[in-house]
């Protein structure tokens, strides 16, 4: 579903990334970890055209990302992405913010729209907040929201940056159980993540990356068990000892 060949990127005289390459298979997990300034961030925007990239070439369903004539916001419309900021729109209900994008840019009829919206939302567990503004609703219940809305889209993958890393410890978790219900559902999905009991339970692979490269990619039975790089086991030795 997600290909990612021999990509570098240079800001200037920095290289960002460093000859990436990987994949995420149709219904696959795949959990993307390493120290700040690593590059997850830069690599997964790449996936969906938001940063550019200046070597190689990355598909995403055998649409090349990096292709002049790819339309790119046809593109994004098919693959979801969650930040660590929820993003939603301010001045618009939950509902409102669950609709706009099926109706703006998938063209469907409001009641259909509505419909969906509302599934969505007892699926993550916030019907009752349906009429509710985004600055009513806590952390963790945003950024379910924003799952939601992704999802709303009927996206064929989806990308996640961080979705827990800004919230408060107790709403960390309802969050994690929705990806993870999304995960067994069989969603295809690329995760930047530190929370590695995620990716024990739903990742099949793991990918760590360091100063702009990938030096693992793995099955997460691999990268939590046996030897790998030094630079894998220093960073798990101290993501694991709290
Ligand atoms: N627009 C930019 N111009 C120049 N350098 C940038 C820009 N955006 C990011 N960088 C640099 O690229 C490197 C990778 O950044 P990136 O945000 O991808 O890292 P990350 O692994 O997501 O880090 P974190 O875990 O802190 O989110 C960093 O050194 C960062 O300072
Ligand atoms: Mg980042």
């Amino acid at each position: 579903m997600i290909e990612i060949n021999h990509v570098s990127k240079w800001y200037g005289d920095f290289q960002v990334l460093n000859d990436c390459t990987t994949h995420v298979d149709k219904g696959e997990v795949v959990v993307v970890c390493g120290p700040s300034g690593s590059g997850k961030s830069t690599l997964i925007k790449t996936v969906n055209g938001l940063e550019g990239f200046q070597s190689g070439d990355i598909k995403v369903d055998n649409v090349s990302v990096g292709d002049k004539k790819t339309n790119l916001s046809k593109l994004r419309s098919r693959v979801g992405m969650v930040f660590q900021h929820f993003e939603l729109f301010p001045h618009l209900s939950i509902i409102e913010n669950l609709t706009i994008g099926q109706i703006k840019v998938l063209k469907r009829p409001g009641e259909e729209a509505r419909t969906r919206g509302l599934k969505l939302l007892e699926r993550v567990g916030l019907s009752a907040h349906q009429d509710k503004f985004p600055g009513q609703l806590s952390g963790g219940q945003q950024q379910r929201v924003a799952i939601a809305r992704a999802l709303s889209m009927d996206p064929i993958a989806m990308l996640f940056d961080e979705p827990t890393s800004a919230l408060d410890p107790e709403m960390i978790n309802e969050v994690l159980d929705v990806m993870v219900e999304l995960a067994k559902e069989g969603m295809t999905m690329m995760v930047v993540t530190h929370e590695m009991g995620f990716a024990k339970k739903v990742a099949h692979r793991v990918v760590f990356m360091d100063r702009g490269a990938i030096i693992e990619d793995c099955t997460k039975e691999e990268f939590f068990g046996s030897p790998r790089s030094e630079r894998a086991q220093q960073f798990l030795s101290k993501i694991l000892a709290h």
